[in-house]
């Protein structure tokens, strides 16, 4: 027996041991970006300095790259390289190039910081990365922020030609931890086809009046775990989306959220399926839909938990997506060559609500919401804005706005398989005089398979 521990001992000490795992695992080194040139004074471009120091880090087996205190570092896209982490200290600052030569020419490359196709990268400190979206607005309106667009160039079509800020593309060992995120011109952290992708305590805030300023953007991207964020923007604040493959294995905790749209958003780009997910301990703060699912494009949607919300919802300009729905379940054909995906298997438990409208479910003819679970919710319906209400919501595309003129505590059409087990709703004064009218509605003959357990109403 001794002579086994000593035989492990000598294994562990022996300098050939300890000369693998040195080649195995690379050298944690930390450079400062001023030791390349950079001006840090806010107003030179440091682009080259900094991108300069990402390439030799990564090409010498990777390590740190850090930017110090109480200083500005202006530049254009910076190419995150495999092994490579930035950590922005505590009192520095990023700030994005707002012109279009800042970016490269392909667009599918427009963020401040990009991972193309890269391994074990990261950013974290608790400092700022600055898209200075504010550059971007062209017009300021309470109501929608008109925007600047480079769609002049062909580069891309519409009013969304703007810069995002950060992206990993096609990367694995995603890290993005405590960094504050400001202004994003449009979306602000996006994932695309990534694998095992950690972002923890991360503070976003955007602009609430601006278009497309969404908070994260997980896109065809498996493994993702979200921890600890606080999301502070005008357009919605996590956001699953599938284009080109399935997506698995996303979980959402202990996040605090405000935006002008949906506070957690399903699609609408929902091309492949989405499984797997969980959403616990979320806070979401006067957004105009809390939880939302938004299937437009055929991807299936199972075995999703929503668990531990406390939110409140409320009207917002009608520009925007959302009736201040606390939960928004619908799937239905985009256009005439789109189709319905599936939604199953979808549990709601311990939500409790204060909100200016009601739940909406509605599937399609052919994808009945089936398997819908909501245990212990708490709904009280209250209006405090002077928005009309009675409309129901279907946009994008499908039957896009529908006038109702009433408004139900919870609607459902098309919905084979749905359990409400203990929930209380309550109506406010305010909301009765506001044309609040069933708690209950269904479309009949598209509705089938309901059971309520300790259902409470109350006024
Ligand atoms: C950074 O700025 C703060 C506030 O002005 C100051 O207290 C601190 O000493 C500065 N730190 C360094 C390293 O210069
Ligand atoms: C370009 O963007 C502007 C501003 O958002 C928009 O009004 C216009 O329709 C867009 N033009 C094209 C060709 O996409
Ligand atoms: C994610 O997992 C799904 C299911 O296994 C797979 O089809 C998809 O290709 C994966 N995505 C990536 C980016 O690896
Ligand atoms: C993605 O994650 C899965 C599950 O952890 C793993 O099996 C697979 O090798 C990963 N893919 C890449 C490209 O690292
Ligand atoms: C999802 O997570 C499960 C459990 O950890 C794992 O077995 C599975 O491989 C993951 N899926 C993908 C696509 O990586
Ligand atoms: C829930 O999330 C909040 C942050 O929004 C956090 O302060 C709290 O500790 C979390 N609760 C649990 C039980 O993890
Ligand atoms: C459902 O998703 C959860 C993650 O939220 C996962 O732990 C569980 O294994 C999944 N169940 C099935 C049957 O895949
Ligand atoms: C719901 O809340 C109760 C406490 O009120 C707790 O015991 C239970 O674990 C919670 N459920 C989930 C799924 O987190
Ligand atoms: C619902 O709430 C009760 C009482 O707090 C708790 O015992 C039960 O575990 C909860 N149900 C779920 C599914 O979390
Ligand atoms: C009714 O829905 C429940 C789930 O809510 C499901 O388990 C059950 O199989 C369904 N029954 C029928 C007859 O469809």
């Amino acid at each position: 027996m001794a002579t086994l521990q000593l035989y492990f001992l000598l294994f562990l000490l022996n300098p050939l041991t300890i000369q693998l795992k040195s080649q195995l695992l690379p050298i944690t080194t930390t450079i400062s970006v001023l030791d390349f040139g950079a001006t840090a004074d806010g107003i030179t471009f440091d682009t080259v300095a900094i991108q300069s120091a990402i390439n030799q880090i990564s090409s010498s087996g990777g390590g740190t790259l850090n930017f110090p205190t109480n200083l500005s570092f202006l530049t254009a896209t910076l190419f995150l390289k495999s092994g490579v982490t930035l950590e922005v200290e505590e009192g520095a600052r990023i700030i994005a190039g707002v012109r279009e030569e800042d970016y490269p020419p392909e667009h599918r490359l427009w963020y401040l910081i990009v991972a193309d196709g890269e391994k074990n990268v990261g950013i974290k400190g608790k400092g700022i990365i600055d898209g200075r979206g504010e550059m971007f607005v062209q017009r300021k309106d309470p109501k929608k922020n008109i925007m600047v667009s480079w769609n002049q160039t062909g580069n891309c079509n519409g009013d969304e030609c703007r810069p995002k800020l950060i992206g990993f593309l096609d990367s694995t060992g995603v890290k993005v931890e405590e960094i504050n995120l400001l202004q994003p011109a449009l979306w602000c952290l996006h994932l695309v086809r990534c694998n095992d992708t950690v972002i923890g305590g991360v503070s976003i805030n955007g602009d609430f009046n601006s278009p497309n300023n969404d908070g994260i953007d997980i896109e065809d991207s498996n493994n993702t775990v979200i921890t600890g964020c606080k999301i502070d923007t005008g357009d919605d604040a996590i956001c699953p989306k599938t284009y080109t493959t399935p997506m698995h294995n996303l979980t959402v905790r202990n996040c605090w959220i405000k935006t002008k749209s949906s506070g957690v958003k399903f699609g609408s780009g929902s091309w492949f399926d989405f499984k797997n997910m969980l959403f616990d301990n979320l806070t979401i703060f006067d957004s105009h839909r809390g939880l939302a699912l938004q299937i437009r494009d055929g991807g299936d949607v199972s075995n999703i938990t929503f668990s531990n919300i406390e939110l409140r919802t409320r009207y917002y300009d009608p520009s925007w997506w959302g009736r201040a729905e606390p939960i928004y379940i619908t799937t239905c054909p985009r256009d005439q060559s789109s189709k319905a995906g599936s939604i199953s298997n979808l549990r709601f438990v311990n939500i409790s609500a204060v909100s200016e409208n009601g739940v909406f479910m509605s599937g399609s003819e052919g994808a009945e919401l089936s398997d819908v679970s909501f245990v212990n919710i708490s709904i009280t319906y209250q209006r405090w804005t002077d928005f009309a209400g009675g409309l129901d919501d279907y946009r994008p595309g499908c039957q896009g706005l529908v006038q109702h003129n009433s408004t139900p505590g919870i609607i459902m059409e098309y919905v084979s398989g749905f359990e409400i087990r203990h929930a209380n709703m309550r109506w406010s004064h305010s909301s009765i005089l506001n044309g609040w009218n069933n708690p209950l509605q269904f479309r009949s003959f598209t509705v089938s398979n309901l059971s309520f357990h300790d259902l409470n109403l109350s006024i």
